[in-house]
Parts: C-alpha cells; sequence; structure tokens
C-alpha cells in the first residue's frame, strides 16, 4: 500500500490562489430564529477553480502508463485535451485528514510518444466548499492540493514516474467559481486551449506538506453522471424559463442554447413548485443557493457545471430568451452501485412509490449515504441505518455503505461517541453548541445496526469484524451515560442526555407551526432506552457469531427491560410517552416481557385507529411499524397503512406527485401548503424492506441469503413480479392473486436452499390436497405450510 512520502515520486503541489477564506461562523440556534447573517456576494468571497499544468515528453515504445491521483478537493484529470476518467468528484468523500483515497488510471491510449500535456483541475468540494445545515467553509481543510504519479513504462523495461513538483504550473480559467452548495460560475468567453496546449499557466506551484499516511487506494464505487433525463415540460414565468424534469434528481442541467456575448445566464435549482404552480426554493438557508451562471461567449454551446450538484425536478434559467434556448437535459449523479433488485406490480401507484424510493436512493447515494443531497449533504448516521435494510434491494451497497462506515469509525470520540454524521466536517462539532451533544441514541446505534444490516444481507463476516472495536466503544459510552450518577435501576434508562428520538413524528409537523424539536423532546427517553436495549441484543449475537463471550450485553439487556417495564409502563399499561412509535420500538425491541407486549400492542392500534388508520410514527420508529402490525396478528391494519392515501402516508406523496420520498409528510400539506423541506430524503423509504419481506417475500433466513425464505403473507395488489440478484444468484417471485386462488411462481438459485411458506388453513379440501402435493410441514400454530426446496423452479396454486 502507498502510504509514505517515499512511494510517492509526487510532492503534494498547491498554489498562492489555491487558499479557500474561512467564513464566519453561523449559530445554528441564531439560524433556526431565522435570524439572517449578512453576507458578502457569492462572487467576491469564492475563487477560481485552480489549474495544474505539466508538459513532458515520452520516449518511443510505451508498454503501459498510469496515472496515481489523489488531491485535497475534487479534481478533474486530462491528458492531451482528453478526460483521465469518466468519474467525478473524485477522490469522493472521506474524511480527508485521516483517510484520503487515491486513484489509479490507464493513461496508456491517452499518451502520445513526444509531447504530452497534463493538466488538473480543483475545485473546493467537500473539502474546503460549504456542506452542513450551516453551510460553513473550509470543513476539511482551507488548502486546495494536489498530489500525483505519471508512471510509464517502456517496452524496454525501463520505467519513468513525473510526479507533480515545483516544475508545474497553476492558473485559472473559465470556472470563476465552483462550490458543492452554492453553485458554479463558467465564463465560456474563456477558452479551454490550455487543456491541449504546450503554454505554461502564468503562476508557479508551491509544494507544501501535506500527509501521506493518510493515503489508501480507492475502494468502493465512484460517482458518475448517469443517463440523462429529457425536459418534461418547459414554461414562460416572468421572464424566466422553468423546466420541468418530471423526476426530483441529485445532479445538474446539461443546457445548449446560444449564449450572447456577455449575457449572464443564470439556472436556479428547485424541488417543488408552490400552491400556485410558481417555481419554488424550498431549500433555504446559509449558502445554499444551488444556482449556476454562465457567462456567454457569442455561441452555440452545450454547457454542464463541472464541480457541484443540485437537488433538483425543476430549474430556472433567466437571461436567456427562448428563441436562444435549444434543449435541456438533467444529468442525475450518483455512486455506480450494480442494480440487484426489480419490482413490478399491477398498481400504478405502488409503482410509482417504489419508483420513488429507488430515486431517493440515487440521489442520496452520492459518494456518501446522505440525508438529502441538496440541504446539508452530510452523512446523517440515522438517515443511513433507518434505510440500510432497504437499501440492499435495488443496488449491491455492500462496498458503498462499509466504505461510509470507516468514516464513522475514524470519527468516533475518544470517549466512544459516534459522531452525528460522518465524515465529520468542522460544522459537526458547532452542531454541539445547539443540541449539547455529538451523538444520539438510533443515530450513533448505527455503529451497529448498520453492519448487522450488511451481515444479514451479503453474509460476510468481516463487516463485524471490522466494526466490532468500535461497537463495543459505542455501547459502553452509551452505558455509561445512561448510567449517569445514578444509584437505582433507572441507571439502565437513558433519559440523561440530548436525543433525537422519533424525529419529526407527523402530528407534530403537519399544520402551520411544525415543530421537530418537539419531537425529540416528547418521545427521546423512551426512544433512546429501546434503542439501548436493542444495541446489547444485538451486541449479544454479533459477539457470539465472533466466537466472543457477549453474555454481558445479554445481561444487561435483561435489565434495561426491567427497568423500562418498571419505568415507563404506567398502571393502566400504556407508555409514560404515549406516542405510537414508542409502543412500536417498545415492541419490536422487546422492552416489556411478554404477557405486556399484548397491552402494548393493543394500545397501539387503539392509537391507530384513534388516528383515523394513519400512522404517527417518525423516523426511528417507522421502519418497524408495518412489521409490529404483520407479525403480531394485525396483517389487515398494516395493509391498511400502506395503502392509505390520506395525509400522512406513502401514497399521499404519490398522489401529490412526489418522484421521490419526503422528508415530511407535511412536505405538501392537505391544504396545498408546500413547506421548505427536503423532497429528497430516503427515510421513510424504509418502507421497501417491509415490502421486499412481506409482501414480494423475500427473506434472508441465513446470513447472505443462504438459506432463502419466500414467504408473501401481505396482499397489497394482484400481481407481483419481482427478481432480486443475492450474492448467491437470482431469486425470482411472481405472484397471482385471483378471486378464489393464488399462485406462486420461485426462482431459487444455485447454492442455496429456500423454506417456501404458503397460508394453510387445514379446514379447506383445497389445501388439504397443496400440502399433499408439496409434502409440507405445518407451523406451530398451523397457518403455514413449509416447504424446503433445493435450487430451481416452483409452482404452486393454493
Ligand atoms: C437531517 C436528518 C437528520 C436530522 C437529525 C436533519 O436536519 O436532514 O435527516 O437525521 O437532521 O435529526
Amino acid at each position: 500500500m502507498k502510504n509514505t512520502a517515499d512511494m510517492w515520486q509526487g510532492c503534494w503541489i498547491s498554489s498562492d490562489q489555491a487558499t479557500v477564506s474561512d467564513e464566519p461562523d453561523f449559530d445554528l440556534a441564531d439560524m433556526f430564529a431565522g435570524k439572517k447573517q449578512k453576507f458578502v456576494p457569492v462572487e467576491k468571497r469564492l475563487h477560481p477553480v485552480v489549474y495544474f499544468k505539466k508538459t513532458f515528453i515520452a520516449n518511443k515504445y510505451i508498454k503501459k502508463a498510469s496515472l496515481q491521483i489523489t488531491a485535497q478537493g475534487i479534481y478533474q484529470a486530462y491528458m492531451n485535451g482528453r478526460k483521465v476518467t469518466s468519474a467525478i468528484f473524485t477522490p469522493d468523500y472521506t474524511n480527508y485528514n485521516k483517510f484520503l483515497q487515491y486513484q489509479t488510471y490507464d493513461i496508456t491510449d491517452k499518451l502520445i510518444e513526444g509531447l504530452n500535456v497534463f493538466c488538473v483541475q480543483v475545485a473546493d468540494g467537500w473539502y474546503a466548499g460549504r456542506i452542513s445545515v450551516q453551510g460553513g467553509s473550509t470543513q476539511f481543510g482551507n488548502q486546495l492540493a494536489l498530489l500525483a504519479d505519471i508512471i510509464i513504462e517502456y517496452q524496454n523495461g525501463k520505467k519513468e514516474i513525473i510526479g507533480t513538483n515545483h516544475s508545474f504550473t497553476s492558473g485559472e480559467g473559465k470556472h470563476c467559481y465552483a462550490d458543492i452548495e452554492i453553485g458554479e460560475k463558467q465564463d465560456l468567453r474563456i477558452s479551454d486551449n490550455w487543456l491541449k496546449d504546450s503554454k505554461k499557466l502564468v503562476e508557479p506551484v508551491i509544494e507544501i506538506k501535506a500527509d501521506y499516511s493518510r493515503l489508501v487506494p480507492q475502494t468502493g464505487p465512484l460517482v458518475h453522471c448517469q443517463q440523462p433525463l429529457a425536459s418534461k415540460k418547459i414554461w414562460q414565468e416572468d421572464s424566466s424559463l422553468i423546466i420541468d424534469f418530471g423526476q426530483v434528481i441529485a445532479g445538474r442541467v446539461r443546457l445548449t442554447a446560444n449564449f450572447a456575448y456577455n449575457q449572464r445566464v443564470v439556472l436556479k435549482h428547485s424541488e417543488v413548485l408552490d400552491e400556485n404552480g410558481k417555481f419554488y426554493q424550498n431549500i433555504v438557508g446559509r449558502n445554499k443557493d444551488q444556482t449556476d451562471i454562465f457567462i456567454g461567449n457569442g455561441q452555440q454551446m452545450t454547457v454542464e457545471p463541472d464541480f457541484t450538484f443540485h437537488g433538483f425536478r425543476y430549474v430556472k434559467i433567466s437571461g436567456l430568451t427562448e428563441q436562444d434556448f435549444i434543449d435541456a437535459q438533467a444529468i442525475p449523479i450518483y455512486s455506480n452501485m450494480p442494480e440487484t433488485g426489480w419490482i413490478k406490480t399491477d398498481n400504478g401507484k405502488i409503482n410509482q412509490l417504489l419508483s420513488n424510493i429507488k430515486w431517493s436512493q440515487r440521489g442520496n447515494m452520492l459518494s456518501i449515504p446522505t440525508d438529502c443531497p441538496q440541504r446539508e449533504r452530510v452523512g446523517w448516521t440515522g438517515d443511513m441505518q433507518v434505510f440500510a435494510p432497504a437499501s440492499t434491494f435495488f443496488m449491491n451497497t455492500e462496498a458503498f455503505i462499509r466504505r461510509w462506515l470507516k468514516n464513522v469509525r475514524l470519527d468516533q470520540r475518544a470517549n466512544g461517541e459516534i459522531i452525528d454524521y460522518s465524515p465529520a466536517p468542522k460544522d459537526a462539532a458547532k452542531s454541539v453548541q445547539f443540541t449539547g451533544s455529538y451523538s444520539s441514541a438510533g443515530w450513533g446505534d448505527a455503529i451497529i445496526m448498520v453492519p448487522w444490516t450488511l451481515y444479514q444481507r451479503y453474509g460476510h463476516i468481516d463487516v463485524l469484524q471490522e466494526n466490532y472495536q468500535a461497537m463495543t466503544k459505542w455501547i459502553e459510552f452509551a452505558q455509561q451515560s445512561a448510567a449517569s450518577d445514578k444509584v437505582t435501576a433507572q441507571k439502565y434508562l437513558w433519559d440523561t442526555k440530548f436525543h433525537y428520538g422519533d424525529w419529526m413524528f407527523p402530528s407534530l409537523m403537519l399544520g402551520p407551526n411544525p415543530d421537530p424539536m418537539k419531537t425529540s423532546k416528547l418521545t427521546k427517553d423512551v426512544v433512546a432506552t429501546a434503542f439501548l436495549k436493542h444495541s446489547n441484543d444485538l451486541m449479544f449475537k454479533i459477539s457470539e457469531i465472533l466466537g466472543l463471550d457477549g453474555k454481558q450485553y445479554q445481561d444487561y439487556a435483561q435489565k434495561v427491560q426491567t427497568a423500562f417495564t418498571k419505568y415507563y409502563v404506567t398502571n393502566d399499561k400504556h407508555l409514560i410517552n404515549d406516542y405510537q412509535g414508542c409502543y412500536v420500538l417498545a415492541i419490536a425491541f422487546d422492552l416489556v416481557p411478554p404477557k405486556l407486549k399484548a397491552n402494548l400492542l393493543d394500545r397501539l392500534v387503539q392509537k391507530i385507529h384513534d388516528n383515523n388508520d394513519l400512522l404517527d410514527t417518525g423516523f426511528l420508529a417507522t421502519p418497524y411499524l408495518l412489521d409490529v402490525l404483520t407479525d403480531d396478528g394485525y396483517i389487515a391494519l398494516a395493509q391498511k397503512l400502506f395503502l392509505q392515501e390520506s395525509c400522512p402516508s406513502w401514497l399521499y406523496e404519490v398522489n401529490h406527485g412526489a418522484t421521490t420520498i419526503w422528508e415530511s409528510w407535511a412536505g405538501i400539506q392537505p391544504d396545498g401548503h408546500v413547506g421548505e423541506f427536503s423532497f429528497n430524503h430516503y427515510a421513510m423509504g424504509c418502507v421497501l424492506d417491509w415490502f421486499v419481506r412481506d409482501v414480494v417475500g423475500i427473506h434472508s433466513e441465513q446470513p447472505g441469503y443462504q438459506i432463502i425464505k419466500i414467504w408473501p403473507r401481505v396482499k397489497i395488489c394482484n400481481k407481483i413480479s419481482a427478481s432480486y440478484v443475492t450474492d448467491k444468484g437470482l431469486v425470482k417471485v411472481d405472484l397471482n392473486y385471483h378471486d378464489d386462488y393464488q399462485e406462486l411462481t420461485v426462482n431459487i438459485p444455485l447454492n442455496t436452499r429456500a423454506v417456501i411458506c404458503l397460508p394453510y388453513h387445514n379446514d379447506t379440501q383445497k389445501y388439504q390436497l397443496l400440502r399433499t402435493y408439496t409434502q409440507g410441514t405445518l407451523n406451530q400454530d398451523q397457518k403455514y405450510l413449509q416447504i424446503q426446496v433445493e435450487a430451481g423452479s416452483y409452482y404452486y396454486r393454493y
């Protein structure tokens, strides 16, 4: 592994123009209180993208040439005017000061025997640019820099390395500035010829001291521009053009137009229209401009920003007449991951919901798993924790999530706390001034729950091994934080610090005054204690799988259950915090003994009925809501909640034209009011996991689908056709529900076995027959017939 200075020929190089200025802090409390900060205009405080250049002679008879490269900032490299890769935003988003990836490209076909021109553009990116809710700058450092080795191997065995050093030159050009959140400005009057010509750039470079030990080869997928989307509708609003691409994405616009000389063409991005169908910027706040600017050069051009992305469906273009506009495409951007899952049903609304989940996954899997791709764009641990099980269906996310987990581990504080978001930029520490805490139950538990999910789905034990130490440190922190200086059994209740709780449960978000902090306040103690129990339960299982003694965690979990029952269950067998989410988690994580569980379940069902059969769960409880109902005898209610169309419900969003999953059901309120929310948060898309397991019926019965369970037990529509590529091969399920019978066709891949579960009623002849021809055994309560099968294709009619 190349991780020392001697292993690189190149030195870290920078330039005088590559220092990014720090912007003043903006306190979160002030921000939430609606205070505005005085800002210097963007064009005065952002700086041009830094260009580096080197010309060199390559001799004849080149056998192979490669480029090893990385940057502080994000880079785009060119050899003789050609991009060395179609990947963008390299070197990806990691905790740069501890973990910086370098990339290696084969450039043999781009090198010329003779004079070569090597150019690299370095922009602020996540390293020095603006991210997080506060939108502060210089998040990981303020010195953009480049490190590269061009390695040429000749046929005679000789090797030549051209490394970055003082012989490079630097400069600037058409990229007036580029920021991840704010956007990019390009002056099209400045030509791109410098990428090919042999002229030096005007500024010298400086060799700087920067760490080599953090360098590691790229692992996991790279970010790419994906299949373009055509515009769906174009109209004029005031003197601007509004384009609807029909799909909320993370990405940018590729615009073809006649750009009048000196004309300033401005593109603003947004995810929704307002109540009156007018362009509406749903993302507000410091540095959340999402605005690109092009200065015209008097020519017809196709332009696109290079170093930024936006969350949008609509773009508002000003400075361009309708006659000069030719075409616009939306370019989705996300990390390349193999697609693994497909579902089609006979219900258009459900198909749309599934598509919305997929697009929210795409938009939030851009280098790291994020909360949202427009406002904060950071790796909130809780959002990944909640969505992890669903994330493994449409795409193979294993390498992507494991790379992110490395950031989570590196950011872990000495006291074991898992920081709310990772990679943790400078602003992460500043959030503490607001909440008083670096971590939160259900968020920090991601370090245990996410590897556990990956292990279940992909079956690789090393994901548990590599995170185990961090898990133990987090659990120790959680236990100590809960205990604080308490002396009674109350020390097993985690009621001691701030937590986000069942964040944003809908009843406190709908209406004129959404109050997310109140959702935290009202639920945090019960929710945190539930996660404390659950994580200790998982630690017991994980320890045993790794051949370690996990008994202490099992004992601890038992003590949490006892304390929870004693202090949090009231005399009339309700919870002290009488909210749907609290019941869901208490039931899902076994916070009470079995005899009390039925009481909590009754109360949950009662509360759902009292709420017109609508859910009222937030971020942490929603993933378990339908499971709790399905597992505990309320399949019809689970079915009803899933198919609800009133607010809040998944299909409510679909009915309001959603093309991704919203952060809150209050995004568009029943009265039509459009809120300043993110319309692209995958968290509530967690319902996909329940859908795959209980509606389609595909379960991993043994880690990595070694044994597959096919158990479609909730009927949601009449026809479903699903395919899923597991590590072991393709599983296919086709379901057809008819008036008086059902059909199930299943394909089980080689190297696996499956247990297929079919409903069974021993009082009808039909089911008796089914039993005879399938040779199945009955489950304990005689409701299901379990049929053991090897790899192959199977058809059942029942
Ligand atoms: C983010 C969430 C995140 C939360 C913490 C929000 O601003 O967008 O998705 O988990 O803060 O509660």
